[in-house]
């Protein structure tokens, strides 16, 4: 067997790639980017996992909105976007969002996605939390599996240039301008790419939490990178916790237990058989926004009326047969591994990490703060504001990737020069990790632990300050990279801390509840509408919040 020796890891960056458009991150928003990109010019995705397999857009479940009836409209859309987020939407972006979602489900039936239809074989939609029209489409309960086979497809029929299994660990400059980026490939070797636009499109992070519907790829990469290349970043203690995540068996906690339970009917019990959403939201019930929701099934567990395993009861068994296994297939089969049939058995679900509401600052046009940067889907802020509708993150990531993807293909070409100082950088800082002396395991695992217990559903600023300064202890530890294909995963640990600590960060500018974010230590008199409070920000330049309608 072949061991790894540190004395005779030798860094190779002197394999450079160009290409017109750098997209780096292959979920749905990056892929469709690239899509788009491809009509201008050579284009290049790069995914630290393989395209269309790693990410979370493979993993949504539950639907994609758009308002596609007449007795639907764009404005109610976009009111319930707003409501929903706790009126911390940047409105422009939301406006894109509803006017557009409609238009890019179209490109994906046109590129052969199957969605459920109804029995007049148009676009089936089923109501989702906080929206008070049945607007999200759906496949069945795998709605984000059918969005990505499609995009692959349509993306395999274009001339983008796929690299798979490349962690990108840090973006390039070219004065101002981002110039492209340098990564890692399985092997540990370095990769410089560079290009004339370079499109984020990394996805979220929640796998800094203990629990998390996230797949492991939920790093948040692309927020530290972000920041570090001195984008601006907005929201980000805004952190949604899906209400409904599985809590047994242990290693499936947290898994997503889609919103299109309750979409289907689903009602959700306390340990005494109580409907409980009755005394949080009487009118929208286990359909009410998912901060709510979220809020609600934590307090019936904290005040002891939560099941053996540490769940509420989310219950489908008044539903016809035919209809859980129609509709809900992949729930069906989850659970029936987890050893219950939730034809005849309710289903145990407590609160999972599930989304970042905040993230890089765009325009409109998906630009960020720096030049020649874009960015889109779960990696940038301003959508979804402080609470995000269920249903809002699939149609984001194609309305958003078209536009980052178009924004990039229209950057001038110029004559691409290898930044070799971030170059040299990079290399120094990785070459610490093969002197570390702690397993990067053992700080992800403190850091998750965190999160979890001061930087959750409920907040507090001693709490928030305990976390910080454990996260900063960790960032001064060593990780060690116990082969040259770990050094990958000790920069992705430091992803982790630094997205967790712009987190934390953020949650102690905002002084009051909003959205998901609650502070338990302080009260208020405001309602989220009437707010004085703006957009939490950070950059290497500065933080703060913005006061509404002033600075
Ligand atoms: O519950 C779900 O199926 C998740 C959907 C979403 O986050 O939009």
């Amino acid at each position: 067997m072949l061991l790894y020796d540190a004395r005779n890891y030798k860094m190779r960056s002197d394999a450079v790639d160009t290409a017109h458009v750098l997209v780096i991150g292959s979920g749905g928003a990056g892929v469709r980017a690239a899509i788009e990109a491809a009509g201008y010019g050579e284009t290049m995705l790069v995914s630290k996992t393989l395209t269309g397999k790693g990410g979370c857009t493979t993993m949504a479940e539950g639907g994609y909105n758009a308002v596609l009836r007449e007795a639907d409209s764009c404005e109610i859309h976009f009111e319930d976007t707003l409501k929903g987020g706790a009126y911390l939407n940047d409105p422009d972006l939301v406006q894109i969002l509803v006017k557009e979602a409609p238009e890019r489900i179209r490109d994906l039936l046109e590129w052969g996605a199957v969605f459920d239809v109804t029995d007049g074989c148009e676009v089936a939609q089923r109501p989702f939390g906080g929206q008070r029209f049945p607007r999200t489409c759906y496949a069945g309960d795998r709605t984000g599996h059918e969005m990505m086979a499609t995009l692959v497809d349509r993306l395999h029929n274009t001339d983008v240039l796929i690299e798979n299994e490349v962690t990108i660990i840090s973006l390039l400059h070219d004065g101002p301008r981002v110039s492209g980026a340098i990564g890692l490939d399985r092997q540990g070797e370095i990769r410089v790419m560079l290009a004339d636009a370079a499109v984020l499109a990394t996805g979220g992070g929640t796998r800094i939490y203990d629990i998390s519907t996230n797949s492991s790829s939920g790093t948040g990469d692309g927020y530290a990178m972000g920041y570090n290349a001195g984008a601006e970043l907005i929201d980000m203690e805004q952190i949604q916790f899906h209400p409904t995540g599985a809590v047994f068996p242990y290693d499936a906690r947290g898994r997503l237990v889609t919103e299109a339970v309750r979409g289907e009917g689903g009602i959700l019990k306390n340990v005494d058989g109580e409907r409980f959403m009755n005394r949080y939201d009487p009118e929208r019930m286990e359909l009410s926004t998912r901060d709510v929701v979220s809020r609600a099934i934590a307090t019936e567990i904290l005040e002891g009326k939560g099941t053996g395993n540490g769940g509420v009861y989310l219950d489908v068994t008044h539903l016809p047969r035919s209809q859980i296994e129609n509709k809900l297939p992949v729930m069906l089969e989850q659970f029936l591994k987890f050893g219950v049939d939730i034809r005849d058995l309710p289903m145990e679900v407590a609160p999972t990490a599930h989304h970042i509401m905040g993230g890089l600052r765009i325009t409109m046009n998906a630009e960020t703060t720096l030049p020649c940067l874009y960015a889109c889907g779960e990696v940038s802020g301003g959508v979804h504001g402080a609470n995000r509708l269920g249903g809002n993150a699939l149609a984001e990531t194609q309305v958003f990737g078209k536009r980052a993807g178009e924004s990039a293909g229209k950057v001038k070409e110029r004559k691409k020069a290898a930044d070799q100082k971030g170059i040299e950088n990079v290399e120094k800082h990785i070459d610490r990790f093969l002197q570390g002396d702690v397993p990067p395991s053992t700080i992800i695992r403190s850091l998750q632990t965190a999160m979890w217990e001061g930087a959750g559903i409920f907040r507090k600023g001693p709490d928030l300050e305990k976390t910080l300064g454990i996260i900063r202890h960790l960032q001064t530890l060593r990780p060690k990279a116990a082969s040259a294909a770990n050094l990958a995963e000790c920069c992705i640990l430091q992803n982790m801390l630094t997205t967790a600590s712009l987190v934390v960060r953020s949650a102690l500018l905002r002084p009051e509840s909003r959205g998901a974010h609650v502070r338990r230590d302080i009260s208020q008199n405001w309602d989220a509408e009437h707010s004085p409070y703006g957009h939490t920000f950070l950059s290497l330049s500065g933080e703060g919040i913005e006061m509404r309608g002033g600075t």
